[in-house]
């Protein structure tokens, strides 16, 4: 009963998806700058307990609790259990084919399943913090790139299913007086970015570039994107979540920078015959420009990107060949 009294004196930040990738570096600026206790709480579907594995033993790193954001006798446990001051709700689906494929698995896991969460940091007066994307956004040629006021157009399952749960989310702000922020990061890459998956481009490039592979691109390449990286994307998302000028309010997170996937290839491989172009698999839910505009979150918090598209791509390489390296030499072993 101690130790449940004392747990419930100590602020806690609760991190879903914080075994996954973008997770990951919010649990780490979350222990760098030492406010709080971290708590995470991840199914493991698309992440994984090794992701955290340099936390455990940190004295603010509590627990990780493998587990779904729908089980909602789990979620009154931490609830009980903690005393939650800020939830950093990452935990979804992303992956825009599998929503097409299984419209209702994302559906149950990104609207569902923020509801379950939104109730309980309702009912426990705890700040919600929803990590929605810029896929949201309806194309836009404005120079000035993509801003919060921009139109949306839900182009996937997935997209869609992030539209309705921000706008729970802001419907609880505007109902309860809730404190909720919702973000709006662009393509997001860097180390711990799984190089097998649909989204992360950037690490699949590095990936199939230092192996030998040719890059395969989807469709002619003309498609940009905003690349954001990973560390400048965790301290965003913990800065709006943290600053009181971001409650209530919707923010973008991008460098202001935009590079086709022709580039992106170029700079990485280098060399041009080794890049491929592929049939496109879903055509009619890819938006052919991502510049993002992120003026606001600059001015209301302060937040501006400070890692170069060069040094990001550099930093994941080398992050990567490490890994690859230490694949390599447990094979050479066995
Ligand atoms: N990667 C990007 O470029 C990007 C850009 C903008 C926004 N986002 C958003 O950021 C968040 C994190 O994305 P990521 O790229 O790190 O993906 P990720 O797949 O690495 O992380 C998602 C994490 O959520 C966990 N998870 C999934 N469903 C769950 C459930 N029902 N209950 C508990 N845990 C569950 C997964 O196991 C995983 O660890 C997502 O909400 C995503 O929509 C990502």
């Amino acid at each position: 009963m101690d130790a449940l009294r004392r747990n419930r004196q100590k602020p806690t930040v609760l991190v879903t998806g914080g075994a996954g990738f973008i997770g990951r570096w919010v649990v780490a600026e979350l222990l760098r700058r030492g406010q709080y206790d971290v708590t995470v709480l991840d199914n493991l579907q698309s992440g994984s307990k090794s992701n955290l594995s340099e936390f455990i033993g940190h004295p603010r790193f509590t627990e990780l609790i493998v587990g779904d954001v729908r089980d909602w006798a789990l979620l009154d446990d931490i609830f009980e259990r903690r005393s939650i001051h800020t939830v950093f709700h990452l935990a979804a689906c992303i992956n825009v084919q599998e929503s097409i494929d299984e419209p209702t698995r994302v559906f149950q896991a990104d609207v569902v399943g923020t509801f379950d969460l939104l109730e309980r940091a309702r009912r426990y007066n705890s700040r919600f913090v929803f990590m929605s994307t810029c896929m949201v956004y309806d194309r836009c040629s404005e120079p000035q790139g993509i801003a919060e006021t921009s139109p949306t157009k839900p182009a996937s399952p997935y997209a869609g299913a992030k539209l309705a749960a921000e706008n729970m989310v802001l419907g609880y702000h505007h109902a309860y007086g809730m404190p909720v922020t919702i973000l709006r990061p662009f393509n997001t890459y860097g180390p711990y970015q799984r190089a097998d998956g649909e989204g992360g481009v950037v690490s699949i490039f590095c990936d199939r570039a230092d192996r030998g592979q040719m890059l395969n691109i989807y469709g002619d390449g003309t498609q940009t994107r905003d690349l954001l990286y990973v560390e400048d994307c965790a301290r965003f998302v913990v800065d709006a979540g943290m600053h009181p000028a971001a409650e209530g309010r919707v923010l973008n997170a991008a460098t202001g920078r935009d590079v086709t996937i022709n580039e992106l290839a170029k700079v990485i491989v280098g060399d041009e015959s080794r890049i491929a172009h592929v049939k496109h698999i879903h055509p009619q839910s890819e938006i052919p420009k991502l510049l993002g505009n992120s003026d606001r979150a600059r001015e209301l918090i302060g937040w501006e990107p400070v890692v170069s598209l060069e040094e990001g791509i550099a930093r994941t390489r080398n992050h990567l060949a490490a890994a690859n390296t230490d694949e390599g030499t447990r094979a050479g072993a066995a």
